[in-house]
C-alpha cells in the first residue's frame, strides 16, 4: 500500500477537498492535481501534498502526470466533459482509473474502453461515490436472490444539499428529458411520470419519481436485468411542477442566455453541505428485485450523507483496488462484491422491515 502511488485530480472542487481530506485521515498522501495552479497550489501548501497543475487537453501533460502514479481519483466534473481524455490518457500509460460520476453517458464511456483495460491489466470503475456504490452494491444484492429476475426498481432519499457541480452535472442531463431502461434498452421516459410511495428504512412513506440515475446502465451491467427504473425521492409538490413543465425544459435549457442565467444562480448561491449536515445527513436507499412470476426481493440500505459518503466510499475503493486487483471496466458491486458498501462505516442493510 505505501508504495501505490496515486494522483486526485479535481482535488480543489467542494468534493475534491472532501476527498483529499479523507485520504489525509486515512493515511495517503496523493498527488493533488488540477487545471489552476491558483487554486491548487494554496490546498497543496496547506495539507502539505505534492501537485501537479496540468489541464485536460494536453494529452501528453496529462500521461507525464499520469506516468508517476499506479491510479487517477478522477473529481473534476461534470464528467461529460472531462472523463474521455482521462480515461484514454489512463488506458495509454497503464494507469488504474476512479471517478465520481452519475452520469449514464459517462459509465457508457468507461465500459466501452472494458477490453483496452483488460489489455492494460488496470481496472477502470466509474462511480465510486454515493452514485453509484450503495444503489449498485443494493441492486446487485436483491439480483443475486432472484433468480431471472426482469425487473429492478431502486429508489433513494438523500438527506442533504446539492453541491455546485453535481446541479452544473445534472443540468447537462435535464434537457434530456427522463429516462428508464426497457427489454434491455434506455427507453424516454415522461418526466414526473411513474410517481409512487416507497417506504424507506426510517418507517415513513414518501413519494418518489423516476429520474435517469447512473444504474440504468450500471446496474444493467452487473446484474443483466433487462427492466429498470430508478426513483429519487420528491416532494408531491415538486413532482407536480416537474410533470408539468418537463415538455418545456428541454427547449428552455437549449437557449444560451436561459443557461447562462441558470450557471451564474448554480457558482453564486449553491454551495453543497456544511460540515454540520454532512455529519448529520443520511441516505437511504430501496431495492427490489422481480422475476416473471412475480416472486421477489427487497432490500433497504441506510448510509451516511452522501457527499461524505463520497469521500469516504471513494478512498476505500482507491484502497480495495489496491489490495485485490481488479481488471477491466467494472461497476463497484462488480469489482469489490455487493457486500462492499457494509465495509463503509454508518451503512446498514436490512431485509425487511419492523411494522
Ligand atoms: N458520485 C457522487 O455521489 C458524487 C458526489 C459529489 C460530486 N459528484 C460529482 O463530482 C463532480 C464535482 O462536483 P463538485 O461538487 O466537487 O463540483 P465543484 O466544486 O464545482 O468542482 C468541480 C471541479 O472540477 C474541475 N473541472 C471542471 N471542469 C474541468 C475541466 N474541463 N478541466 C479540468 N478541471 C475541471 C473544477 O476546476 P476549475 O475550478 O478549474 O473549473 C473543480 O476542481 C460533479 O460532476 C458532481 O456531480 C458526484
Amino acid at each position: 500500500m505505501a508504495n501505490n502511488r496515486w494522483m486526485l485530480y479535481g482535488a480543489y472542487g467542494y468534493t475534491g477537498e472532501l476527498v483529499a481530506d479523507e485520504a489525509l485521515k486515512r493515511g495517503h498522501k496523493p498527488i493533488l492535481a488540477g487545471r489552476s495552479a491558483e487554486k491548487l497550489i494554496p490546498l497543496a501548501e496547506r495539507l502539505g501534498l505534492e501537485y501537479r497543475v496540468v489541464a485536460l487537453d494536453d494529452p501528453a501533460a496529462l500521461q507525464k502526470a499520469l506516468s508517476e502514479v499506479d491510479l487517477v481519483f478522477h473529481a473534476a466534473g461534470p464528467f461529460i466533459h472531462t472523463a474521455s481524455p482521462m480515461l484514454d490518457a489512463c488506458v495509454e500509460t497503464g494507469t488504474h482509473y476512479v471517478d465520481i460520476t452519475g452520469e449514464i453517458a459517462v459509465f457508457r464511456k468507461t465500459f466501452k474502453c472494458d477490453e483496452a483495460a483488460r489489455q492494460k491489466n488496470i481496472v477502470l470503475v466509474s462511480g465510486v461515490g454515493f452514485d453509484i456504490i450503495p444503489t449498485d452494491c443494493l441492486s446487485s444484492y436483491v439480483a443475486s436472490q432472484v433468480p431471472g429476475a426482469i425487473e429492478l426498481e431502486i429508489a433513494f432519499q438523500a438527506i442533504s444539499q446539492v453541491s455546485a457541480g453535481t446541479t452544473k452535472s445534472s443540468l447537462e442531463g435535464a434537457g434530456k428529458g427522463g429516462w428508464v431502461r426497457r427489454d434491455g434498452q434506455l427507453t424516454p421516459y415522461h418526466l414526473g411520470k411513474g410517481a409512487k410511495q416507497i417506504r424507506f428504512s426510517h418507517g415513513k412513506q414518501r413519494w418518489v419519481m423516476p429520474i435517469p440515475w447512473g444504474d440504468l446502465e450500471t446496474a444493467y451491467r452487473a446484474t443483466g436485468i433487462p427492466n429498470i427504473t430508478t426513483y429519487m425521492s420528491y416532494h408531491p409538490r415538486m413532482i407536480r411542477m416537474v410533470k408539468m413543465f418537463s415538455p418545456v425544459f428541454p427547449y428552455l435549457l437549449a437557449l444560451k442566455p436561459v443557461r447562462g442565467l441558470i450557471r451564474t444562480y448554480i457558482e453564486k448561491r449553491i454551495t453543497g453541505p456544511d460540515e454540520q449536515l454532512r455529519q448529520s445527513g443520511k441516505s437511504y436507499i430501496w431495492a427490489k428485485a422481480a422475476d416473471k412470476n412475480g416472486d421477489f426481493k427487497e432490500a433497504w440500505l441506510e448510509t451516511m450523507e452522501a457527499y461524505q459518503f463520497t469521500a469516504v466510499g471513494g478512498v476505500r475503493c482507491v484502497e480495495k483496488i489496491f489490495e485485490q486487483h481488479p481488471v477491466g471496466a467494472l461497476t463497484p458491486s462488480q469489482a469489490f462484491g455487493a457486500d462492499f458498501v457494509l465495509e463503509i462505516e454508518g451503512t446498514r442493510r436490512l431485509d425487511k422491515l419492523d411494522g
